[in-house]
């Protein structure tokens, strides 16, 4: 069995069975993520792409074979457009300060939407700062969609860059982004694609949606915390200058001036995680040996039932309700606040995450200053989503 694999949740939490629902913020690792991290430290502990010796090029030949592995389930048309980061954060912020701000100046527009997870949000802001950038929103609708009836005046003469996230973190709407890459496209206007959320969720094929760039989280899709990739086309990165200076991302270095590395080098400077990578790799490979339609239809299981349970709590209200919807719940109960259910369910070995779920202005949106939000992952079970119920009807009646 699948959940039998991840040894992180078999653990007791006060006493109960864990039940652990806050797979948005970081999801849990297989067995195989975790070996394949342990292999490395024990049997090819080197550095990378710098040694002679056999336990380099081991070492070199695990984390590249990550590099593919990443590459084939982001369909991704060769591994060297894939840069490895500390996750999507690095990734935007990397994207924004090298092929945007080259080509950005005052009174530019950057068009990100509403949905944005603060790191797709922040950078921009940043940038902005730094070049007199205007950054502009798509908005949303009380369901937690995007509005896209005024898209044709959004991306405009002056829009030089669009940013968006693929999947919600805090409403689980799956955004409609090859429609938002072709009405960007049509305009000529390059796309960024936030898929913190995606890849745990959804088949991300990198080349039919046609994004410019993509960002994918490791530790969302079971792998370690600390890694990811960027995903960029190949003519862009080729163009765009680098991020970080240092070693590896170089191939000649004098004082007067230095000659760059090959992409994806280039943007790798310093000792990267290495083992991270490794355990990546082993994520994805996961992943793939799983088969992502099986993970989708169990998600999608998951999703209707939880969706029947919560309906079952009186005075409890689902935040985003949008008809293409990864599993995902945030919610508010009337009279009881976020914190104070989240912290009574834990009693309950009931894990989920409260607040504004690092999305402030989608609060701001409904009027809330955060909610409950359990989230899903394939190993989840229906029993699990009984004992939310029950733990959720247990906190509304102490509050009662
Ligand atoms: N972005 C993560 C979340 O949604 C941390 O919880």
């Amino acid at each position: 069995m699948l959940r039998a694999q991840f040894p992180g949740l078999n653990v007791q939490v006060h006493g109960k069975p864990l039940v652990y629902l806050d797979n948005a913020a970081t999801a849990q690792r297989p067995q195989v993520v975790l070996d394949a991290m342990n292999d490395y430290y024990l049997h090819h502990n080197a550095n990378i792409h710098r040694g002679v010796h056999s336990l380099s090029e081991s070492a070199t030949d695990l984390y590249e074979q990550a590099r593919v592995s990443m590459a084939q389930l982001i369909n991704a048309p060769s591994e060297k457009d894939l840069i490895f980061v500390r996750g999507c954060t690095e990734g935007v912020n990397l994207v924004a300060q090298t092929f945007v701000r080259s080509r950005i100046k005052a009174g530019d527009e950057i068009l990100i939407s509403h949905l944005e997870h603060h790191s797709n949000i922040v950078p921009w802001q940043i940038l902005c700062e730094q070049t007199g950038a205007v950054l502009k929103v798509i908005p949303m609708n009380q369901q937690g969609e995007l509005v896209l009836d005024d898209l044709d005046q959004l991306i405009n003469p002056k829009t030089k860059f669009m940013s968006v996230v693929h999947v919600s973190n805090s409403l689980g709407t799956v955004n409609p982004i090859k429609q938002l890459v072709q009405a960007a496209h049509d305009k000529g206007v390059p796309v960024l694609v936030d898929g913190a959320q995606a890849t745990p969720h959804l088949k991300v094929d990198v080349q039919d949606l046609d994004c410019d760039f993509y960002t994918v989280s490791g530790h969302k899709m079971y792998g370690p915390t600390g890694t990811g990739v960027v995903y960029g086309k190949t003519e862009h990165l080729e163009a765009m200058p680098p991020y970080h200076g240092g070693g590896e991302m170089i191939s000649k270095v004098t004082f007067e001036s230095t000659v760059y590395n090959a992409v994806p080098a280039k943007f790798e400077a310093g000792t990267p995680n290495i083992a991270g990578g490794i355990g990546l790799g082993a994520a994805a490979e996961f992943m793939l040996s799983i088969g992502l339609e099986k993970i989708i239809a169990r998600d999608q299981q998951l999703r209707v039932y939880a969706e029947q349970a919560l309906a079952q709590v009186d005075g409890l209200r689902i935040i985003g309700n949008a008809a293409d919807k990864a599993p995902v719940f945030s919610f508010v109960i009337d009279g009881v606040h976020a914190h104070d259910i989240g912290t009574i369910i834990d009693h309950y070995g009931v894990a989920v995450r409260t607040g504004h779920h690092c999305t402030m202005p989608v609060f701001q949106f409904y009027g809330l200053a955060g909610t409950c939000r359990a989230s899903l992952a394939f190993y989840n079970t229906e029993q699990e989503v009984d004992v939310l119920v029950e733990s959720l009807l247990k906190a509304k009646a102490m509050f009662a």
